[in-house]
Order: C-alpha cells, then sequence, then structure tokens
C-alpha cells in the first residue's frame, strides 16, 4: 500500500535515503571506503570505450554518468538514446563496453539497442532494478539498482538508485585506469557514504519546494537550466513535470541558453534552475542573470553554501544540504522530482498513472 503518503509517488520519493543507501551497501566497504564490484568477464582498465544508452529518465541518469566516467575514470564515452542509438550504427571498437540502463529490463528500444550492440562484440553490462528481467538475461554483467518495486510510472527512487551504482562504477573504473589514488577514493567514498543522511534532510524543505510549486503550476512553459552534471538534472526535472503536470517544459545547459531559449523569457515562464555550490556554480549563476535582465523569474534549487548569493537574484530558492561535487546531482534530483510532484498535486492529474504512460513500454 501507500504506507499513508497521498500517491506510490510520494511514497517512492520518501524512500531516496534507503535506496542509496540499500545501493551503496552493495558496492561499498564502509571500513575501507573502497568500492567493491562483482567480478565482470572484462577489463575496465583496459576498454576502449563506453556506450551507454537507455530510454527516459535512465538516459539522464546515462547522461550523468557520461559525464563522471569522463571527467573522474578518463575513459572516452558516447551516449544516446537508445531509439537512436540502434539506428545510428556507430563505428564500435571490439571489446568496448555496452553500458544499458533500466528499471524494468523490459523496455523494448533499450532491449533492442543491447542486442545490436552485442553483435558487435560489444561487453554489455547493465544497471538493471528488476533483477530476473529479459536484460538481464542477455547481459554479461549486471549492476543492482537496489531500489525494490517502483509503482508509480514516473521513476524516482530507481533514478538515484542508477546514479548510485554509476558513481561507485566511475570510482571502479578510475581506479583501474590509475586516474584514482587510495585517498581520493575515500574521499569520494565518503561522499556517497554521507548521502542518504543528507538526502533525508531535503525532506525539510518540502515547504519551500510547495511554495515553487504554486509558481509552476500557473505557467504554461517553464525552463529547466543547469551546468556540468546538473543539466542533466534539470532534463529530470522538466521530463518529470511533463509527464505529470502536462506542463510543457524544456532543459537546456544553462550556458547555451543565450544561443537560443532567452527569446522566450518574461514574467510567464518561470525558470528553475539546479545551482549548488560546486566549481560551475559562477558561471551557471552569470547565466541566471542574463535570464533575469530579460524579466525572468528564477526559482532555484541551491545548497547552503550557495545560499547567500543565490539569494541576492532569485524570485525564490530551495536551500538544500551542501554535499561533494561528485554527489550534488544525486542530492539535487530529489527536489526537482518533489517539484513535478507537488505541481501535479495542485493541478489534480492522476499523479501515478498520468495518460498516455506506461511503466514499462515493450513495444518499439
Ligand atoms: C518510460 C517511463 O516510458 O520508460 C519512464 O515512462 C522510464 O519513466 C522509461 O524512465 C525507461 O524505463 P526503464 O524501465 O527502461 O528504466
Amino acid at each position: 500500500g501507500k504506507d499513508g503518503y497521498r500517491h506510490f509517488m510520494e511514497k517512492e520519493l520518501h524512500e531516496h535515503p534507503l535506496v542509496i543507501g540499500q545501493t551503496l551497501q552493495r558496492m561499498v566497504d564502509p571500513a575501507s571506503r573502497r568500492v567493491f564490484l562483482p567480478d565482470m568477464p572484462f577489463d575496465l582498465a583496459t576498454v576502449p570505450r563506453a556506450v551507454i544508452t537507455a530510454c527516459g529518465s535512465a538516459f539522464y541518469a546515462g547522461m550523468v554518468g557520461r559525464y563522471w566516467l569522463e571527467a573522474i575514470a578518463r575513459l572516452p564515452v558516447d551516449i544516446d538514446v537508445a531509439s537512436e542509438m540502434r539506428y545510428r550504427n556507430p563505428p564500435l571498437t571490439e571489446g568496448s563496453l555496452g553500458l544499458l540502463i533500466s528499471q524494468s529490463g523490459e523496455t523494448a528500444d533499450t532491449l533492442a539497442a543491447l542486442r545490436s550492440l552485442r553483435q558487435k562484440a560489444i561487453h554489455i553490462l547493465s544497471v538493471l532494478n528488476v533483477e530476473h528481467s529479459t536484460m538481464a538475461r542477455e547481459s554479461d554483467s549486471v549492476l543492482g539498482t537496489v531500489a525494490g518495486p517502483e509503482i508509480s510510472v514516473a521513476s524516482t527512487k530507481a533514478f538515484t538508485a542508477q546514479l548510485t551504482v554509476l558513481a561507485c562504477l566511475t570510482i571502479a573504473t578510475a581506479r583501474a585506469r590509475g586516474m584514482l589514488d587510495a585517498l581520493a577514493e575515500e574521499e569520494l567514498v565518503a561522499a556517497l557514504l554521507d548521502l542518504p543522511s543528507r538526502a533525508a534532510e531535503v525532506f525539510t524543505q518540502g515547504a519551500a519546494i510547495r511554495r515553487l510549486a504554486g509558481v509552476v503550476a500557473e505557467a504554461r512553459d517553464v525552463l529547466y537550466l543547469g551546468r556540468g552534471s546538473m543539466f542533466p538534472i534539470a532534463m529530470e526535472g522538466a521530463l518529470k513535470l511533463k509527464e505529470i503536470s502536462y506542463i510543457h517544459a524544456e532543459a537546456y545547459a544553462a550556458g547555451e541558453m543565450k544561443h537560443g531559449p532567452i527569446s522566450l523569457i518574461d514574467r510567464t515562464v518561470p525558470i528553475v534552475a539546479s545551482v549548488p555550490y560546486t566549481p560551475l556554480f559562477d558561471k551557471t549563476l552569470s547565466n541566471l542573470q542574463e535570464a533575469k535582465a530579460r524579466g525572468g523569474r528564477l526559482l532555484v534549487f541551491t545548497d547552503t553554501k550557495g545560499a547567500d548569493r543565490v539569494s541576492a537574484i532569485a524570485e525564490d530558492m530551495v536551500v538544500l544540504p551542501h554535499v561533494h561535487d561528485f554527489v550534488a546531482p544525486i542530492l539535487q534530483t530529489i527536489p526537482v522530482q518533489m517539484l513535478a510532484y507537488e505541481v501535479a498535486v495542485l493541478k489534480g492529474t492522476d499523479v501515478d498513472q498520468p495518460r498516455n504512460l506506461a511503466k514499462s513500454v515493450t513495444v518499439e
């Protein structure tokens, strides 16, 4: 049942801290602060390239994965949505790593992409929530997300669990490739281990998130902005809003806004920005200044370290706990999903069963 929550989505949102912790327990030794992945029939030290493919929210998790694998593990990564990857026929070096991400393990587009990668002698590593799924059977290796059953059509906890797995995979890959010494690994692992308690603190911000929801619910169009690993989180926020509140939302890399969508900005198009205090904080803030100068209403998710500077320009903001840059996209996912949820509640839509959508799409 819903355990007293209004919808399965609300219940599942509240499970973020738990599933991040459970997923970490599978892969992290807290005593040594090291990541241990199961044995896999390929060597992360020598794979020439990774090809990431998925659909929907899982694709955005993959985009964060690309950011981490390239920046931290120095592994070249190609990424595309599964329905495109399959037909692009990209040139692939034999022995590359195909990284498939899916909550259900049954999504037809992702499964078809998996099969086409397999034909090219690509190692198949899947990040899956349903461990006895078709994709699980057809993969060389599976890294499980320990999110439990996800009932709400819009993905919530499975997404942060996917990010948690990808973070651990990044650490293991970086170590294997000589990009991470023991001290640096301990620092990243400590940041991950800190997440369940920081994630739990996000729920103290419910009133602030509902305030933002009041503004967003009145809009016809909403622009979501973020940079770096926060760009896919903006995309996740925009997708969630579209899916369950039926409000049109677009996500842009904050720096790209001036090359087009800035022409849309006026008082009627709220801007939701994810701007924790990371090395991209200043750059993102100056992009937000540009939007504000054109009459944009800034609704900003930041953290305790960014709050002072954000408050100087934002119409409203939500202040989240400050965490290590590496894990900031995981933490910042929770409030953007909560925002979409609260907007849908205000709109009175069928939150758990949005029109035209299915939990698992088994046709291509
Ligand atoms: C969709 C769902 O169509 O499939 C999304 O509506 C989901 O929420 C996407 O992210 C991918 O599903 P899966 O099971 O492959 O992660």
